[in-house]
């Protein structure tokens, strides 16, 4: 088995995750940055990171880090972890593609004795059952004979200075004791809090899954509750912050669940519980709820409208944000876009203010041209709708600015107290 001198590491797809994590690494060791989004790559050479996940000076401590496109680039590596998407079709059904394509482009080059680490967020199975497989057949080398395998999944939460990849617990696993033992030796290079070595690489896959689908069914539980107390003219913040002075109490909060995890993560789980003959209730349950919070917004809006007898039909509402969480671009899966349409069918005109996003992507992938300017006096109604600092700093006296003398200004994020708004999640 390979000491930790011989490894040679190759990090395949540099976003959000394996950008940090080949940074960590590329200031201690030699590491190929491997991406086949050239532009990705020009522009990490240039030493910027559009993702702002990695700031341009700690781009530039990464000394030995490099930035390929080129496969054979990869020749001289033995070690490759796999950063790849792992996002959902249009059915809701895992898109493994990028993961087989990566796969692919590793068995082209993989060598006996290598060591293939899988980061992406998958069902257990996956990496033993629909990865290694396409490493074998691209590679003609056998399974934990000639080259083996580990699974380290990425726990990360981007736009969050505090947890980052290297003060974050990484749990760690590899398909023979030994190998298992080389990936957490590995890992333990970097993460300064420690690592938790699993039993197997299922156990491995499966506990990240699960983390995310617990977050998805805790907030779920939230929201129902929001939808409860609303009904009832009780403030649901209120009520979580009286129920959270017990030290049990989980501080979840209700909201939006988008991004490209935890709205994402569980139908991994679900689609696999399926294809082993079990149907999941639970997990799905709360999946339909999350998902049907953009409809539930629009329609609480509409009917705050109503009550102030503001017309409906033609109103012009702002939504202050775009992105899936605060304080980050990252565009993936936002839920407030089905805010966005939902209102639009009631012939509401939205505009969408967002200071962090790239206005090219958000006409790309949602077809919405954001608004780069706020006017004051001009809306009907403004939706809270990312907690960016950017809408906190502005104040409410300034937020209430945008709006004609009778409007509505809809907080979904409890950025402000409860009087201060004419709405809450
Ligand atoms: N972003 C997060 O917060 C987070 C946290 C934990 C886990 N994860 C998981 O980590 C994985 C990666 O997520 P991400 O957010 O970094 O995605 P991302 O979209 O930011 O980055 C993926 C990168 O991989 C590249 N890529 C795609 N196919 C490739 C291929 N065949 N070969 C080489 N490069 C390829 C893309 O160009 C892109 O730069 C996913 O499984 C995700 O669920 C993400």
């Amino acid at each position: 088995m390979m000491t930790p001198e011989q490894i040679n590491l190759a990090v395949i797809g540099l976003g959000y995750v394996g950008l940090p994590l080949a940074v960590e690494f590329g200031k201690k060791r030699p590491v190929v940055g491997f991406d086949i989004h050239q532009g990705r790559i020009e522009a990490l050479k240039k030493g910027h990171d559009a993702t702002l996940e990695v700031e341009d000076e700690e781009l530039a401590s990464a000394k030995h880090l490099s930035y390929t496109y080129n496969l054979d680039d990869l020749k001289a590596c033995n070690v490759f972890i796999v950063t790849v998407p792992t996002p959902i079709d249009e059915h809701k059904k895992p898109d493994l593609t990028p993961l087989v394509k990566a796969s692919e482009t590793i068995g082209k080059v993989l060598k006996k004795g290598d060591i293939v680490i899988y980061e992406s967020t998958v069902y257990p199975g996956a990496t033993e059952e629909d990865c290694v497989p396409v490493l074998e057949k691209v590679s003609g080398l056998k399974f934990n004979q000639d080259f083996f395998a580990g699974y380290s999944p990425e726990r990360i939460n981007p736009g969050d200075k505090e947890h980052r990849v290297t003060t974050i617990r990484k749990v760690t696993s590899g398909s023979t004791p030994e190998v298992a033992e080389v990936v957490d030796k590995l890992y333990n290079e970097i993460i300064t809090v420690g690592t938790h070595k699993a039993s197997s690489i299922k156990v491995a896959e499966a506990a990240k899954v699960i983390e995310n689908t617990q977050r998805d069914l805790n907030i779920a539980l939230i929201n129902e509750l929001a939808l409860i107390f609303n009904k009832m003219d009780i403030d649901t913040e209120s009520v979580l912050l009286a129920a959270g002075t017990k030290w049990n109490f989980l501080p979840f909060r209700p909201g939006l669940v988008g991004g490209h995890c935890i709205g994402v993560d569980p139908y991994y789980l679900t689609h696999k519980a399926q294809s082993i003959g079990y149907h999941p209730e639970i997990i799905l349950a709360g999946r339909r709820l999350n998902d049907s919070m953009g409809e539930y917004v629009a329609s609480q809006l509409v009917k705050s409208l109503l009550k102030k007898r503001i017309q409906v039909d033609g109103a012009k509402i702002l939504l202050l944000g775009l992105t899936f969480k605060e304080n980050c671009p990252d565009l993936r899966n936002t839920k407030v876009v089905d805010i966005i349409k939902e209102l639009k069918e009631y012939n509401i005109e939205v505009d969408v203010y967002d200071p962090w996003i790239d206005a090219e992507e958000a006409q790309h992938e949602y077809g919405i041209t954001p608004i780069d300017f706020l006017e004051d006096g001009k809306y009907d109604g403004v939706i809270l709708a990312v907690a960016h600092k950017q809408f906190k700093d502005m104040g409410i006296d300034a937020i209430r600015k945008l709006g004609k003398p009778a409007h509505v200004v809809y907080d979904l994020k409890y950025l402000f107290a409860p009087e201060q708004t004419d709405l809450r999640l």
